[in-house]
């Protein structure tokens, strides 16, 4: 394989999308398809997967929009299936669908509330991989969504965190155990990203402005900027790129 996007080299690659009806994952879809990738744009939400599919078609790209919960099993091997029928193959899969959980302390936050943050998050990202793994061909590579929240800890997101450490690890062992099939498996851990899903939690809050004061870059991430981490961790320029999770934080890790 050769060139340094995912689309580029000989043979059309094909990936997917996880959340690819907004945000990250529309981004990283958009990018893809830009690069020359033919991907299915999974979502939840068919009509905002309907919305990037076409976005992609009127830019020259090949599409599909494909409909997955990715909490659930059945939802998943058959999406995961649909795309591979689609396209004849898999090379490359980025797991970026999640929820933000509810925004208080450990102590009051109920055993239901914490286990569904976990289990769309953690469990939801594992279904994804359970699938995809056996499908990737030779040099692929799967890129999964995690947060800054998977490397430290947020205020106020015990569930969350909890989930995102969850995702890093899980990309570490998976990582290991399919390097001897060629395969990479790498996490993106961004900081706050402005996106629908984060608008929506900042509305009416300060949120904007403490998370800026806080990041030595000052400003929050594009969603553009996140996506960019995994197009690339999904290309043959990081072919020997396995086992990172990697920032994409304006410097908060530091
Ligand atoms: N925006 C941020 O500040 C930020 C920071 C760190 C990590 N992240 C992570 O990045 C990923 C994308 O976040 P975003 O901000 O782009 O979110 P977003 O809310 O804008 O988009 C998320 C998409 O995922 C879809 N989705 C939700 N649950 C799903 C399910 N069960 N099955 C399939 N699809 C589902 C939604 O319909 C939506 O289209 C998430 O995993 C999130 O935790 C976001």
């Amino acid at each position: 394989m050769s060139g340094t996007a995912p689309g580029s080299g000989p043979a059309r690659k094909v990936g997917l999308v996880t959340g690819a009806g907004s945000g990250i994952g529309r981004a990283a879809a958009l990018e893809f398809a830009r690069s020359g990738a033919a991907v299915a744009v999974l979502d939840i939400d068919e009509s905002t997967a309907d919305e990037t599919t076409e976005m992609i078609r009127k830019g020259g790209g090949e599409a599909l929009t494909v409909a997955v919960d990715i909490a659930d099993e059945r939802s998943v091997r058959a999406a995961v299936e649909r795309t591979v029928t689609a396209y004849g193959g898999l090379d490359f899969a980025v797991n970026n669908a999640g929820m933000a959980s509810h925004h208080r302390q450990l102590d009051r936050m109920t055993a239901d509330e914490f286990e569904r943050a976990v289990h769309v998050n953690l469990t939801g990202t594992f279904l994804c991989m359970k699938y995809e793994l056996p499908l990737l061909r030779g040099g692929g590579a799967i890129v999964n969504i995690a947060s800054n929240g998977g490397l430290y800890a947020i205020p106020h997101a015990p569930a969350y965190v909890a989930a995102k450490h969850g995702i890093v690890g899980l990309t570490k062992a998976a990582a290991v155990d399919y390097a001897p099939d060629n395969i990479r498996v790498n996490a993106v851990c961004p900081g706050p990203t402005r996106t629908p899903g984060f608008e929506k939690v900042a509305a009416g809050t300060d949120m904007v402005a403490g998370q800026e004061a806080i990041t030595p870059l000052g400003r929050l991430a594009t969603p553009g900027e996140a996506a960019a981490a995994a197009v690339w961790l999904c290309s043959d320029a990081a072919s020997y790129v396995t086992v990172i999770a990697m920032s994409v934080d304006g410097g908060r890790r530091a």
